[in-house]
């Protein structure tokens, strides 16, 4: 249901209140959509990772408040662009489960953040970070809300419109995340309360040398301990074992390493890898044994490709429904079928419902769900979806999103019949500005 709270506009107001109210809030409604029009008519200023890195290198209380003040007046703009994208939306896509619970959660954001005052010393900074790291958790449901809200309004949008609309604001919600993220980092380690980072070089929440064999390495030994359900099954009894899933391969330039931000690409390479080795067990699991991921990777002069190749049949098949491999980035059930499917949109539900959303990395999520098992084994009640949404679909589209967030690629090559090659490519110098859509 649609909350009103006064703050969903003109065409999106459903409920109209009794008279001497009617035109306060007839006011208010103006008021805070002049609000609105104001910062969605400023450009949002982009950065690269390079700008992110140099500015946080040599940092000291001046450069630490003018970073907090770029977050708090940067935020605002780009959260506005957004809101006013929902608002052109059709009224029965805004009004749908899921759209009206982020419009309202970004609403109060960009209130929140208009009135907050210039940050001018160390400790207005330290409530500073306190006040976003809050917005952070909050927001936690917003990916599956507006996937769930997206695929209950697939057959009101054209694919190619309801896409690009999801692009823009998960591209945009990346953005913030590192933007806020960043900024909080950046202050934990002025303060002296940097976070455990196994001594690896790093500046806010850019690794300045991450490697990329090891991050391939760590995202197949987490795979190895995480929950790998059956095809499209998400019933705990049908979870593969550890034993029955295919060895990860690595070869090529092995010594890479490259400025980049390390959740993104452990995210990236996780989903890919799961991918691969769901599709491996289901070709393979009666065969003699599973044949291997190869995962290869490369230092091009201006970017590293990973190319990961499983023998798991490939992607246009009846399991994806999908008439091509790009189709599979797609939100609308026109290009994926698989959308509307009812074990999806359950999953999306409970995880829209969730707290925990699809909060923090892949080893705070593969940690939790370890948690929720082993009190499982003591608690019969207890339900281990809350703690890991499986068959989700969204680690494909989300993937590309995050490849391309700094000008990034992501292709899927199917081979079918046989099995799926997909190259990443990521700018290796950090010199592209964020993605246009922030
Ligand atoms: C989001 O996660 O959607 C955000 O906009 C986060 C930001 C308010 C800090």
């Amino acid at each position: 249901m649609i909350k009103s709270g006064g703050r969903l506009l003109s065409r999106a107001i459903i409920k109209i209140p009794a008279t001497s109210t009617r035109q306060a809030s007839t006011a208010l409604h103006f008021y805070q959509n002049r609000q609105l029009e104001l910062y969605a008519s400023k450009e949002t200023k982009r950065l690269t990772l390079r700008q992110l890195v140099y500015f946080g290198r040599s940092m000291n209380e001046e450069r630490l408040l003018k970073s907090a003040n770029y977050v708090r007046t940067e935020l605002p703009v780009r959260i506005a662009h957004r809101l006013r994208d929902i608002q052109a939306l059709p009224y029965v896509v805004v009004t749908q489960e899921g759209v009206a619970k982020v419009y309202e959660l970004y609403w109060s954001a960009f209130e929140k953040f208009r009135n907050y005052p210039p940050v001018t010393t160390l400790e207005e900074n330290e409530a500073f970070c306190a006040f976003i790291a809050t917005l952070l958790n909050e927001h936690a449901p917003v990916i599956p809300s507006l996937s769930l809200g997206l695929s209950l309004s697939s057959h009101y949008l054209p694919p190619e419109k309801l896409d690009s609309f999801m692009r823009r604001m998960l591209i945009s919600r990346i953005s913030r995340r590192v933007l806020a993220e960043h900024h909080i980092a950046l202050s934990e380690t002025f303060s002296g309360r940097g976070r455990q980072t196994n001594g690896e070089p790093h500046v806010g929440i850019i690794f300045t040398g991450l490697n990329v064999k090891r991050t391939v390495e760590h995202c197949a030994q987490l795979l190895k301990e995480s929950p790998l359900w059956i095809a499209n099954s998400s019933d705990p009894s049908e979870n593969i074992s550890r034993y029955h899933r295919p060895d990860v391969q690595i070869d090529g330039h092995i010594d890479t390493s490259f400025a980049y931000i390390r959740e993104h690409l452990e995210y990236i390479i996780f989903e890919l890898l799961k991918n691969s080795m769901l599709a491996t067990h289901a070709k393979h699991h009666r065969g003699p044994s599973l044949p291997p991921i190869q995962v290869t990777i490369v230092a091009g002069e201006y970017d590293v490709a990973i190319r990961i190749s499983d023998q798991g049949g490939g992607l246009t098949n009846t399991r994806n429904q999908v008439s091509k491999p790009s189709d599979l980035f797609s939100f609308s059930h026109v290009r994926n079928a698989a959308r509307l499917e009812d074990s999806r949109i359950g999953a999306l539900r409970t995880a829209s419902a969730s707290e925990q959303g699809l909060r923090g990395t892949v080893d705070e999520q593969v940690g939790r769900w370890q948690r929720a098992q082993a009190q499982e084994r003591y608690d019969s009640t207890s339900n281990h979806t809350q703690a890991f949404h499986p068959r989700i679909g969204i680690g494909l589209p989300m993937s590309y999103i995050y490849a391309t967030y700094f000008g990034g690629k992501l292709e899927l090559v199917s081979l079918d019949g046989w099995g799926t090659d997909v190259y990443l490519r990521l700018p290796k110098l950090g010199t592209n500005l964020e993605g246009i859509e922030v």
